[in-house]
């Protein structure tokens, strides 16, 4: 641990910036060597500080190395201002000045990937959140708002492409032959959102004409061996920027837009102005190397990165801890943007199966946060789960509570009246309340608990009066934090079934649906329902209406007509994982008491009504016949046993596969997709059934699946396919499942994107010596620890492979501790995100949990990274 330790920074502390920097001019003199960056700041006192002689503080100074500071003509000596704790002090000032100040920085040494790096060839930048730091000095926080210039000089040989935000209005030769190149962003904007790239880099062109007929420059960038997989990319970015037209009223701003794809990145992608900047697995796409999977998610990335361009660039945030003010309204955004493109329902489930695995888990531990956090000791730790997805379905309750037309006459108000500011989570709010006239006073709660709420449902019937009244209670998890949750505004959408399946229209208020949205916004509520003849099957919390969890006590009976005849798709979906779910907490009790696994599974009977439907989306039917994940049962149990999970869940995987072994055989075969390969909702749907079919039929240890498995494989014409014949193999250890991995690596070795798959699943792959190959993975030519995607893919999947991470001896804990300790020095966002399987520990049974808790220790007692030390320490509080 440090000496000092790290300090938390508070929300209540929020003060207005004491200077204003109204245009910024910036030179960056690229090198290999050395960089040379001066900055020209036109600064003045902010007249809305009370303060009128507040020094002014700057941040930066880490990696930044000061070479002549000057105010105005007049040159500042040493004595004239202070450097310490990575600020920049200067006690006395004019009202206003010009500051010029020239660093140097080594971005060839950058490992962080904070700031000015390379990646490859090419200077690159990340800025957001408080990477411009480590490029200058600078009043590095989103609510000082600039106007930038930036001139960037480099020999033109090496580095023929030059970019910043922004358009180029200038190009030419400095005196010692090299090229400069001159951009200029008119729009204000927070440093956060400043970029640069330099190389030799390819570009595919286009245009896009607006709704008001200006014509728009779409370029994309990237190493010339991968122009060839942008075109998806490119198509994407066109739908995107048509459908924030169509849906929101929003058209682009400048006259270009340009994407450039690198191979080290932190995250998946970044807004800045005008020139966004991608994570290579996030932009590239083509059918013999991307899987369905990654086709859905580059155009969702893509569609999120343009869409910041108002949610995000145009409004922005005044401090981090609003980040959900963009990221939550963005991922709301994309998600309907997504469903738009493809299927509704199939978009629904898989954005609720990924926030009830992941995002619950997060809020259930040890980093739990509001989506609106209080304090932090490093933002970064901040870009979560919760701030996104949970932070998404905050705003999607508002569209339910407002209805479609009020939620964009709120949108519009809230564009309309904040553009070019810097605003608050309750600025947003209140547009929606004053567009719509709608009160959303205890809504607000959401931003400020944390943890998921429980909603408790019990029901009765009067045959004699016909009324059937459900009663709903609703409970926040109490925390160190948050000793007293209070009620929150919850929308429950509510139908109700005959015993038949059929909707039934019933009155609730006067008012009859077979639809309603009942308000929970007290602590126990009773909601009558008029007019039945007999008691309904509810169907409760419909497309997922809200955040929480659902209790109510569903008979199998229940389960199995809402899983067929549910109007409300999502809550087949729903009806089928709740089945499942119970069938499994029975094995997993009968695996943790040694007992032979035995269950009479009510799920098949459901499954083999469901193949048989043809008025299903097969997505759908894949969906529903996908048992829920070992992470979602985790995140159910308390405590965890790893071990038990596994077996229960095969355990039923092969009692379905064999039951219905003639279904999946023929599923299998109805599903292929003929033609060339394409990434429309219908051929995605499916490859999805028929890959799904043969997971479960290779099961039966049947000869005949088994060979289908490796002849897919082999002749497959596109990766979605080749690759889940290579994971299914893997993962029901095919005879030959070895031999494939080799060849697939052989085959693929020249395509890093690919490799990274193969380095995933066979970090995941389950065997008693699992931690040695991983650590022999670690050792392969394919692996780069200096490369986040690989470390992702060895590390990140290292922590979801069972056998080997919750290894009994503890070794797989070890194993981690050490690598998150090796990058808590290279890059500590990467390590700190790598930390959260072992920040689990409190959940996990009493011997596995001793073990995790003692690596914790072992890294908090080294010299950390405040990302890191925060984290960790958070864990062991
Ligand atoms: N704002 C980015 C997004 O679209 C997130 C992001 C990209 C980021 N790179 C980062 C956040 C580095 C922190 C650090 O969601
Ligand atoms: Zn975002």
């Amino acid at each position: 641990m440090k000496d000092s330790q790290p300090k938390t920074i508070h929300l209540k502390d929020y003060t207005v910036p004491p200077f204003l920097i109204d245009k910024t001019e910036l030179t960056f003199d690229l090198d290999e060597a050395t960089t040379v960056v001066t900055s020209r700041l036109h600064m003045r006192r902010n007249p809305e500080c009370g303060k009128s002689n507040a020094p002014l503080v700057l941040d930066g100074g880490e990696d930044v190395k000061l070479i002549a500071l000057a105010m105005d003509d007049y040159t500042l000596p040493e004595g004239e201002y202070q450097q310490e704790d990575n600020k920049l002090i200067i006690t006395a000032t004019a009202d206003e000045f010009v500051l010029t100040c020239e660093t140097l920085i080594e971005p060839q040494n950058n490992t962080s990937l904070e700031g000015l790096y390379r990646s490859s060839s090419m200077f690159c930048t990340q800025c957001e959140a408080e990477g411009f730091r480590h490029i200058t000095y600078y009043l590095d926080r989103p609510d000082v708002m600039s106007v930038f210039t930036t001139t960037i000089i480099a020999d033109e040989s090496r580095y023929p492409v030059m970019l910043s935000n922004g358009n180029e209005v200038e190009k030419g030769k400095t005196e010692e032959g090299k090229t400069f190149v001159v951009w200029h962003d008119p729009f204000p904007k927070p440093a956060y959102l400043f970029a640069l790239v330099a190389g030799d880099l390819a570009v595919k062109n286009d245009t896009f004409i607006t709704q008001s007929q200006r014509e728009v420059t779409l370029q994309i960038f990237t190493e010339p061996h991968n122009l060839d997989k942008v075109d998806y990319a490119m198509e994407a970015l066109k739908r995107s920027m048509r459908w924030d037209e169509e849906t929101y009223g929003r058209e682009y701003d400048l006259d270009i837009f340009m994407i450039v794809a690198v191979d080290d990145f932190n995250m998946g992608a970044m807004e800045n102005k005008g020139l966004n900047i991608f994570n290579s697995s996030c932009l590239l796409a083509s059918p013999k190397t991307t899987t369905d999977d990654s086709y859905l998610r580059v155009e969702a990335i893509v569609a999120h990165e343009y869409f910041h361009n108002w949610s995000g660039n145009r409004v922005t945030c005044r401090d981090w801890f609003q980040l959900s003010l963009k990221e939550g309204f963005t991922v709301f955004r994309d998600q309907t943007f997504s469903a738009d493109m493809h299927s509704e329902t199939v978009k629904r489930v898989e954005d609720v199966s990924f926030l009830k695995t992941a995002q619950f888990a997060e809020d259930a531990g040890p980093m739990s946060h509001p989506i609106r956090p209080a304090s932090f000791i490093e933002i970064s730790n901040f870009y979560t789960l919760t701030v996104y997805e949970k932070g998404a379905e905050v705003v999607r309750m508002v569209h339910t509570l407002l209805g479609p037309e009020k939620f964009r006459a709120g949108s519009d108000l809230y564009f309309d009246r904040h553009d070019g500011q810097a605003v608050t989570c309750d600025d947003f709010i209140a547009a929606m309340q004053d567009a719509s006239g709608v009160d959303l006073t205890v809504f607000k709660r959401w931003y400020s608990q944390s943890g998921t709420p429980n909603v408790t449902v019990t029901d009765a019937f009067d045959s004699a009066t016909g009324s059937y009244r459900l009663t709903m209670k609703q409970e926040t998890p109490v925390t160190q934090n948050q000793p007293n949750p209070l009620p929150l505004h919850i929308p429950v959408r509510v139908g109700l079934l005959d015993a038949s399946g059929q909707a039934i229209s019933a009155n609730l208020h006067d008012e009859s649906s077979e639809d309603h949205v009942l308000h929970l916004n007290t602590e126990e509520q009773v909601f009558e329902f008029t007019g039945l003849n007999a008691k309904p099957i509810p169907s409760l919390l419909r497309g997922f209406s809200a955040p929480v969890k659902l209790h109510y006590d569903y008979s199998t009976a229940d389960l199995l007509l809402l899983m067929s005849s549910d109007t409300d798709g999502f809550n087949r979906w729903s009806a089928a994982q709740q089945l499942a779910v119970n069938e499994l907490t029975l094995l997993i009790e009968q695996a943790k008491a040694g007992k032979e696994l035995s269950i009479n599974s009510q799920l098949v009977k459901g499954f083999k009504a469901l193949v048989n439907d043809k008025t299903l989306d097969p997505a759908m039917v894949a969906l529903i016949l996908t048992l829920p994940s070992q992470a979602y049962l985790s995140e159910l149990a308390n405590p965890i046993y790893p071990a038990a999970i596994k077996k229960a869940r095969h355990h039923l995987k092969v009692l379905v596969a064999k039951a219905l072994a003639d279904e999946f055989e023929s599923l299998y075969n109805t599903h292929k997709v003929t033609g060339e390969y394409q990434a429309t909702a219908e051929d995605i749907a499916h490859r999805s059934l028929k890959n799904l079919a043969l997971s479960y039929w290779v099961e039966t240890d049947n000869e005949l699946a088994q060979k289908i498995v490796f002849d897919q494989y082999q002749s497959a014409d596109n990766m979605t396919d080749q690759f889940s014949a290579l994971t299914t193999a893997v993962h029901s250890k095919h005879e030959k499942a070895a031999d494939m991995l080799a060849s697939f690596y052989e085959q693929w070795k020249e395509e890093p994107l690919v490799v990274n798959k193969w380095l995933m699943l066979s970090a995941c792959q389950e065997s008693e010596d699992a931690v040695a190959k991983v650590k022999a993975l670690m050792e392969h030519p394919a692996f780069d620890l200096k490369n986040p995607n690989k470390v992702r893919s060895v590390l990140g999947g290292f922590g979801q492979n069972l056998s080997g991470f919750h290894h009994s001896d503890g070794s797989g804990y070890r194993f981690l501790a050490d690598q998150i300790i090796v990058l808590n020095k290279r890059n500590p966002q990467i390590a700190s995100r790598l930390c959260t399987p072992l920040t689990r520990w409190k959940k996990m049974e009493p011997a596995l949990s001793a073990k995790m808790k003692a690596e914790l220790e072992r890294i908090l007692a080294e010299d950390l990274s405040k990302d890191v030390f925060e984290v960790i320490s958070k864990s062991l509080a």
